[in-house]
């Protein structure tokens, strides 16, 4: 656990230090009533991308998220519910309106698949895998947002395995449905599959 945290935060820190400086400017977001849509998003540019495509590893892209996906997950790293390295006190910064101002920009943007590395001799057995278990809400393998349910395809592997962390841990809570998936899935398959699961996400490139 403390490890996690610890690699979490140097792949975040490393990611951030490299960014634009942009992200850290505006620390007190409260402050901008009536700003524009991208000027709100100016602030999550240094971490996420100008247009939401993060350059990874352990920040997720935020573009192409369906709206109440997008808005929920705000709310819950403001109460603290999804647990969060930097998103807890990003997300406490903004108002309700300014959590849909923020909504409407990113989720207007095209989802860019990250160019990642991955094992090809298990993307095979994870796309089996996510036919089985996943696909009923994460539909198309993973690249539709229409289930509210995030988007995984393509989405950075770091990110991905953080989630599984943590929905393991208990700390983030799974739909009921979905966590009697995850664990039929590792009872039967064991931890394993998360590996053929992520090799076959990050096999999505285009
Ligand atoms: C300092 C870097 C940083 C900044 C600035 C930042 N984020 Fe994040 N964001 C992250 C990280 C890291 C995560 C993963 C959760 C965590 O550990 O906090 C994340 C997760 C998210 C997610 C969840 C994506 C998913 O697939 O579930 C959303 C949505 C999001 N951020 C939106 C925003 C918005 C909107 C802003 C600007 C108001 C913003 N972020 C600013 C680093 C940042
Ligand atoms: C019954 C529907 C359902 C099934 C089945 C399901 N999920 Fe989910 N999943 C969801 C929903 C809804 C969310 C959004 C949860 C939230 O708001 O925190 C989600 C969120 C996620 C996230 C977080 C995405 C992000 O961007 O942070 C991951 C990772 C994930 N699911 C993986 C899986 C995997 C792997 C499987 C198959 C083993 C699976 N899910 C099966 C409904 C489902």
């Amino acid at each position: 656990m403390v490890y996690k945290t610890l690699t979490k935060a140097f792949l975040i820190a490393g990611v951030a230090f490299g960014a634009s400086s942009g992200a850290y400017a505006a620390d007190a977001p409260n402050t901008m009533m009536g700003a524009s849509d991208s000027m709100l998003a100016n602030t999550c540019a240094g971490c996420h991308g100008t247009d939401g495509a993060s350059s990874g590893p352990a920040i997720p892209t935020i573009a192409g998220l369906s709206n109440d996906y997008f808005v929920e997950i705000m709310k819950e790293y403001a109460e603290g519910t999804v647990p969060s390295t930097v998103m807890g006190r990003m997300a406490q910064g903004y108002t309700e309106d300014e959590i849909k101002q923020l909504a409407k920009f990113y989720v207007a943007k095209p989802f860019v698949k990250a160019k990642q590395d991955f094992d090809p001799k298990l993307v095979k057995q994870g796309g089996k895998l996510h036919d089985k278990y996943c696909e009923k809400c994460h539909a198309e393998g993973g690249q539709s947002a229409e289930d509210d349910a995030g988007v995984m395809a393509g989405q950075w592997t770091p990110y991905l395995r953080n989630q599984f962390a943590d929905f393991h841990a208990g700390l983030r809570e799974a739909p009921k449905k979905m966590a009697k998936k995850l664990k039929d899935m590792l009872a039967k398959e064991g931890d394993a599959a998360l590996d053929a699961l992520t090799s076959y996400y990050a096999s999505q490139q285009k």
